[in-house]
């Protein structure tokens, strides 16, 4: 979703805003601007297309002190009038990320005293706002006073064309980052725009607002007492962004997971035996008192869930539900203070997630988890326990490596559960840590067979639907292959349990349907093979993802890739692979646009 980026230096920091802008890019967005004061005026360029295009209308642009950003499209069509900045009488320009749900109201009011505005936008009454408290001369006065009236969620970068050395910034509900440099100071919505210039950084809280010099920034929270907020040092490295000799990040992140999955299992793979405390002190209290577990998330994250619920029930004993975030906060559900709430979210900052997880807490839950990918995101720090997973930076807007190491921090979930409940023996113990150690070893096998799916995904490239099918745990794999293939593909896609096809999905099949069976070896294959023998039978092509010891015959209609081995309850990661591989080929086949699909967002900062 949006981004934003704001600098003020002693040099020229255009090419730092849209460098920065760039570096968000994944994050989504349909337009794009920035505004500089340069000679006590604001200077603003703006573009209905991409970062690239703003870069070459600004190339002789010079400014000193800026902000940028990155649109997706809320209140108004995509168009350059309602690209950010926004600005109130030439003197004061706004980037906003988030939601003013007063903003008709406020617009009104405006109206009526007199100011014009010239876009269709929730974030124009803020800068006229701002304006109309400036009178008195101090932009931070004016930028609180002017929050004070907002209702709703943001994010927000503000310069006045008469304050050339000092940049206001504010966060409520929307991510923002604070970059110290030496004698320049940076502020962006996410860490990677800021890695180009400073690696020191300091996360906002919520409702903080900060005032930027040039040598110094002074923060004030909420309630506007003057705070001080700890400096850390990222830890993400430039070359982490960085595309390499890939052709697109996703392409790249696939690639990256036997690293990932090696960093998320780190800790655990070193040591000898699995204890709560790998979530956080806490855990070694809370965990003996859980008496199920409620996932909530959304996306592929969700999946990563679905996937756990199977792990936990079969291997812990322990009863979990997973729910779609966006409809567990509005929904009245029972609350059991013994429920262990997991969210998981590879941003931290997805809307939905985090309000549920205040809804959940609000309703009496006090044992709270988050999978996460981000350090300090919002979802952690809304939580009591933990587990980072360590994917590294996730550019591609279809969630890939950040789905198979959540995977794996949730069967770490299991796996402590289940030890806790007396039902993993030391034995099991040390062969499940004996699997995990292997298991990028094994995703890294799986990845070979990379050519051979580019060669399937040919035959995808002028479909228009495709059916996936899986059973148990493998069901939820299906489901992460369909909504891989439509992110980027555009093509229809669903999932289906196979024993459901003859219930309704069958009616469907024919020459012109792809099926995608995710047929592993286990229990319920036999089954898994009549319905096959349905599809085939209706003159359906199908594309079997099988592992070494499934014994299902090539013919015509009838692909086999034949996966390198059986992971057992592991599986489910190795079979996530190829399905990430189809959707990638399939999508290079049409030509869309991989890392950046129409109308997604890496990052769902609003409902
Ligand atoms: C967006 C992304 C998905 C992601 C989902 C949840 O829809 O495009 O890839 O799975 O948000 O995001 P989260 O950061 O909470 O995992």
């Amino acid at each position: 979703m949006c981004g934003i980026v704001g600098a003020v230096a002693k040099r020229n920091i255009v090419s730092i805003l849209v460098n920065g802008l760039l570096r968000l890019e994944y994050r989504g967005y349909d337009s794009a601007g920035l505004v500089v004061v340069h000679d006590a005026k604001l200077e603003r360029v703006r573009s209905a297309g991409r970062v690239a295009e703003l870069g070459q209308k600004s190339a002789n642009t010079y400014g000193e002190l800026g902000i940028a950003h990155t649109r997706w499209a809320t209140h108004g069509v995509p168009s350059e009038r309602n690209a950010h900045p926004h600005m109130s009488r030439d003197l004061i320009a706004v980037v906003h990320n988030g939601i003013i749900e007063n903003y008709e109201e406020l617009r009104t009011e405006l109206t009526a005293q007199g100011y014009e505005f010239t876009s269709d936008t929730d974030t124009e009454v803020i800068a006229h706002l701002i304006h109309s408290h400036y009178a008195q001369g101090s932009l931070l006065i004016a930028t609180q006073m002017a929050l004070s009236q907002l209702v709703g969620a943001y994010a927000i970068g503000v310069v006045a064309a008469d304050n050339p050395h000092q940049l206001i910034a504010a966060r409520k509900g929307s991510p923002l980052l604070l970059g110290v440099g030496v004698g320049e100071h940076f502020v962006a919505s996410d860490m990677s725009a800021l890695l180009q210039v400073t690696k020191n950084v300091v996360y906002l809280e919520e409702g903080d607002v900060v005032e930027v010099n040039l040598a110094n920034y002074r923060i004030f929270d909420q309630l506007g007492n003057s705070v001080q907020r700890q400096v850390h040092v990222s830890e993400l490295d430039n070359d982490s962004v960085e595309l390499g000799e890939y052709q697109h990040y996703m392409q790249k992140e696939i690639h990256e997971q036997p690293q990932a999955l090696a960093n998320t299992l780190e800790s655990v793979c070193n040591s000898q035996s699995l204890v709560p405390g790998i979530f956080g002190a806490e855990a070694n209290t809370i965990f003996p008192q859980v008496e199920n577990i409620l996932i909530l998330a959304c996306g592929t994250s969700n999946h990563s869930g679905q996937v756990a619920k199977y792990w936990l029930e079969e291997i812990a004993g322990i009863p979990c539900n997973v729910e779609i975030a966006s409809e567990y906060r509005y929904r009245t559900s029972v609350p059991n203070p013994k429920t262990l709430v997991v969210t998981i979210s590879q941003s931290g900052e997805t809307a939905d997630t985090l309000a549920a997880l205040i809804h959940a807490k609000s309703t009496g839950h006090a044992f709270t988890l988050a999978i996460c990918n981000v350090p300090e995101s919002a979802i952690i720090r809304q939580s009591k326990l933990r587990l980072l997973t360590r994917a590294g930076p996730e550019i591609g807007v279809a969630s890939t490596k950040a789905f198979t190491t959540q995977l794996a921090a949730l069967f770490l979930l299991t796996l402590v559960m289940a030890k806790l409940r007396g039902r993993l023996d030391a034995e099991r113990e040390q062969q499940f840590l004996h699997e995990l150690r292997h298991l990028p070893a094994a995703v890294q096998k799986v990845l070979a067979l990379e050519p051979k799916i580019a060669e399937m995904a040919k035959h995808f490239a002028n479909k228009h639907h495709a059916l996936f099918l899986g059973r148990g745990m493998h069901f939820p794999i299906a489901a992460e292959g369909a909504l891989k293939l439509k992110e980027i593909s555009y093509i229809h896609a669903e999932a289906y349990p196979a024993g459901e096809l003859k219930h309704g999905p069958l009616a469907l099949v024919d020459a012109d349907m792809p099926v995608v069976s995710v047929a592993p070896n286990d229990t319920l294959l036999e089954k898994l093979k009549s319905n096959l023998q349905e599809v085939k039978a209706r003159g359906g092509e199908l594309f079997v993802f099988a592992d070494a010891e499934t014994h299902i015959k090539e013919s015509e209609g009838v692909h086999i890739l034949q996966m390198p081995e059986h992971a057992g309850f592991l599986s489910p990661i190795l079979h996530t692979i190829p399905l990430q591989l189809l959707a990638y080929y399939v999508a290079l086949e049409k030509g869309t646009d991989v890392d950046k699909p129409r109308n997604l967002a890496k990052s769902v900062t609003v409902e």
